[in-house]
């Protein structure tokens, strides 16, 4: 398993190309089993979980080819059977859930079970197919969805904790197929659900409302093919943007979105941080000074609890204490006693982290854990004196296209350890 070991003290300077969404592209992937037309899509990043979805794809008959950053998928033929393995190696593969039913109307996918943030119930995932018709039943591991066929309905996707990103995106996907029309309330509004909406509506389907909450599918009989261009990933364009203020540098995003950036940017600005827009890039320098800032994770457009653990590490570096409440999952805080091997001075009351700035940081031997608490460490450790060494970094390459080359281009001293 690799490693990575980082020289920290040394500032991120100069400007970083911002990879396609992985959030978005693994539910298009997955959503081009709706058709057996020819898709082609752009701009995808070279990740494991890419990778995944591709073999899952493959192992239910599906022609896939990865060209660069351009994935082409045909999916002629389409069987029932998922290679579990693969499914239960990530979450996100849940998304084939709606596609299997629309195409076969069965379904049989691993549950994803519980992970290092928190339980995953599936439980508005499964309310969604079953307001499409479906019956749906979860035994030994598995959720089993079978239908005569699909038929439109009315459903209510908010949960314990707001709307479900995969969930929006299952029952979307098999509403394109169902018969009549589908209004889904309470629909999740991440700028990934849209994208997929935008890829769906170019093979065909009709879905109105995106970026919304409330959507509106009227079933259509078949799909065709289209080529699509990934969105940027807005998490990792805020990953490299908190890497530069944290390390005290000057990071400037080519390819990012600000619109899809709002809360963050916000933040950030609160926080004392100069960002500046020019001609398609956003620039993130230190102000004068910095000041500790508030923050509760919440569905889109709020503060993604994507950018949660990356946003704590920066804010061990501001002076005072800030309070980072986390709302979207119940246990997303593996980072806290991580950091804290670093010199961090974090506790934690509840769903809240309580954050005390500044804190000298110094290096230590660190455990990468969950995808985004491992860009946390590597923040950390670039900010911590002497040198900082991640392990599992597997867990890096799930979300993060190349990291340690990016870093290393923004003239971070890390380097990838066998
Ligand atoms: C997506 O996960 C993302 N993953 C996650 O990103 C992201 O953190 C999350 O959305 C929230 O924005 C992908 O898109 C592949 P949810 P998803 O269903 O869809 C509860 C990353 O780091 N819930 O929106 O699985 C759930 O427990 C990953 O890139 C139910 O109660 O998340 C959570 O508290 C991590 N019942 C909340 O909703 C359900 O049936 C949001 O979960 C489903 C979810």
């Amino acid at each position: 398993m690799d490693s990575l070991e980082i020289k920290g003290g040394a500032p991120l300077h100069g400007e970083v190309e911002i990879s396609g969404a992985k959030n978005a592209v693994l539910p298009i992937l997955a959503a081009t089993l709706l058709t057996r037309e020819t898709c082609v899509l752009r701009r995808v990043p070279d990740l494991a979980d890419v990778k995944t979805m591709c073999q899952i794809l493959e192992s239910l008959g599906a022609k896939t080819k990865i060209e660069g950053d351009t994935v082409t998928v045909r999916a002629e033929k389409v069987r029932d059977f998922v290679d579990y393995d693969l499914v239960r190696k990530m979450r996100g593969s849940l998304c084939v859930l709606g596609q299997l039913l629309a195409r076969l109307k069965k379904a049989t996918v691993s549950l994803p079970g519980g992970c290092l943030i928190g339980t995953r119930p599936v439980d508005l995932h499964r309310k969604a197919m079953e307001a499409l018709g479906a019956k749906v039943n979860i035994e030994n591991g598995y959720i089993i969805a079978k239908a005569r066929k699909l038929v439109g309905g009315e459903m209510f996707l908010g949960g314990r904790a707001g709307p479900t990103v995969l969930g929006t995106a299952n029952a979307m996907m098999a509403a394109t197929l169902a018969e009549g029309i589908t209004v889904i309330e309470h629909a999740a509004c991440e700028p990934e659900v849209v994208d997929l909406g935008k890829f769906l509506n170019s093979i065909g389907a009709q879905i109105q409302g995106l970026g919304s909450p409330t959507l509106t599918i009227t079933g259509v009989k078949e799909l065709g093919g289209a080529e699509h261009e990934v969105i940027p990933d807005r998490i990792e364009a805020a990953t490299y943007a908190i890497a530069g203020v944290a390390t005290k540098g000057e990071v400037t995003l080519k390819g990012a979105r600000p619109e899809h950036m709002k809360a963050v940017i916000e933040k950030l600005r609160e926080s004392g941080v100069k960002v500046e827009q020019s001609k398609g890039k956003l620039t993130f320098k230190r102000g004068r000074g910095l000041h500790s800032v508030h923050i509760t994770t919440l569905p889109h457009p709020g503060f993604p609890t994507d950018v949660q653990a990356q946003m704590m590490a920066f804010m061990t570096q501001t002076p005072g204490i800030s309070i980072i409440t986390e709302r979207i999952f119940e246990s997303r805080f593996t980072h806290v006693q991580e950091l804290e091997r670093l010199g961090a001075e974090i506790s934690i009351e509840g769903p809240s982290a309580i954050v005390h700035g500044v804190q000298n940081l110094s290096g230590a031997e660190l455990m990468a854990s969950d995808l985004r608490a491992s860009a946390a460490l590597v923040i950390a450790g670039m900010v911590a004196k002497g040198t900082t060494r991640i392990n599992r970094i597997y867990h890096l390459d799930r979300g993060y296209e190349r990291m340690d080359a990016k870093l290393k281009k923004l003239g971070g001293k890390v380097r990838r350890v066998k």
